[in-house]
């Protein structure tokens, strides 16, 4: 248990956020900041908070419009930002399209964390994932140990679904990694991918799996056509909070997350997603899997196309 985690904001993932930390119990006190009027943040505290005698939870809720409220957090959730949403005219922007809104965002939340919990570890939640993790970085410098970004988990988690339908077997039976960057371009390693320890092509066709790969990379929009309004919430909170939990219990965890490469599958200050060990330091470890070539050259496309996204970062600062 930590004394005290941050959420910033408040909208869908951060309220599924605070109240999964409170049933889970896993700091002593959650604080959320969301800039929204009236105080989205006090008000989605509050509910939860009255909420607590009845599941038994004593952990103090505190929301607020003031970033003051995240003072001394050790672990900060950051999930500030615009999701997709569907457009008037049907169609869905990219996550990239959400890059000049939500990098504005990211500097506020910068500044925030650096006068109020610089030394925190920070997850980051908001899209364009890998960049804005990116934008954090350059504006918080921390060690790579404590910043790391939310996707892996999530997609990787997609992918393990849709095998485990298919394959009709229990989704805790699928093991699978999807790496790169999170955007179409995501890399399904199919080479990772086990049941109950057998290679996935014992129980799916290489055809079916093809489709099972192309519908995980296009998995978010999926949901944001059909919710209409806004984008995946409860999966990508679950998904932080599995990351929350190994550097909490300091479970050394393996994991797909965006992390800082140094010179790890010849790439040198990029955050790509890649599977880490997740301890009580943060981001302990990266691992190099060993990817076929066709695996290989889809990661290196994923990684072009994330360092495209991170050149507009470093342009839209001069
Ligand atoms: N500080 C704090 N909170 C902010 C700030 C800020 N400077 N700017 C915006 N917010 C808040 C908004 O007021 C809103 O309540 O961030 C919240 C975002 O919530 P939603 O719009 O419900 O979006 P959500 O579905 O939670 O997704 C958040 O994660 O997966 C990504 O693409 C998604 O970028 C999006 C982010």
């Amino acid at each position: 248990m930590l004394n005290k985690i941050a959420v910033i904001g408040g909208g869908n993932i951060g309220g599924v956020l605070v109240q999964e930390i409170v049933k889970r119990r896993l700091a002593r006190e959650v604080a959320l900041v969301d800039v929204k009027e009236p105080d989205l943040a006090k008000g989605k505290c509050l509910d939860i908070a009255e909420g607590t005698p009845v599941i038994h939870s004593d952990i103090r809720v505190r929301g607020s419009k003031q970033y003051d409220v995240i003072e001394g957090a050790e672990l900060v959730i950051n999930t500030a930002g615009v999701p997709r949403t569907v457009r008037p005219d049907g169609t869905i922007p990219s996550r990239e399209e959400l890059l000049t809104t939500n990098l504005k965002i990211t500097d506020f939340v910068s500044n925030g964390i650096k006068k109020f919990c610089p030394g925190a570890t920070v997850i980051s939640i908001a899209n364009p994932l890998d960049a804005i993790v990116y934008r954090l970085f350059m504006n918080l410098n921390p060690p790579r140990e404590k910043l790391v970004g939310m996707a892996g988990v999530l997609d990787s988690s997609r992918y393990r679904y849709f095998v485990a339908e298919e394959a009709g077997v229990s989704v805790e039976n699928v093991e699978a990694l999807v790496l790169g960057g999170h955007g179409d371009s995501m890399v399904p390693v199919r080479s990772c991918c086990r049941i109950a320890g057998m290679p996935v092509e014992k129980f799916i066709s290489p055809e079916k799996l093809e489709a099972i790969e192309n519908r995980t990379r296009k998995a978010g929009g999926e949901v944001v056509n059909l919710l209409g309004t806004g984008s995946a919430f409860v999966s990508p909170a679950w998904s932080a909070l599995e990351m929350a939990e190994a550097i909490i219990f300091d479970k050394k965890k393996i994991m797909a997350a965006s992390a800082l490469l140094k010179g790890e599958y010849g790439v040198d200050g990029l955050f790509i997603g890649v599977p880490v060990v997740l301890g009580r330091n943060g981001v302990e470890k990266v691992i190099e899997v060993d990817l076929t070539d066709s695996e290989k050259e889809r990661f290196n496309k994923s990684v072009e196309a994330v360092r495209k996204t991170a050149n507009e970062v470093i342009e839209r600062t001069k």
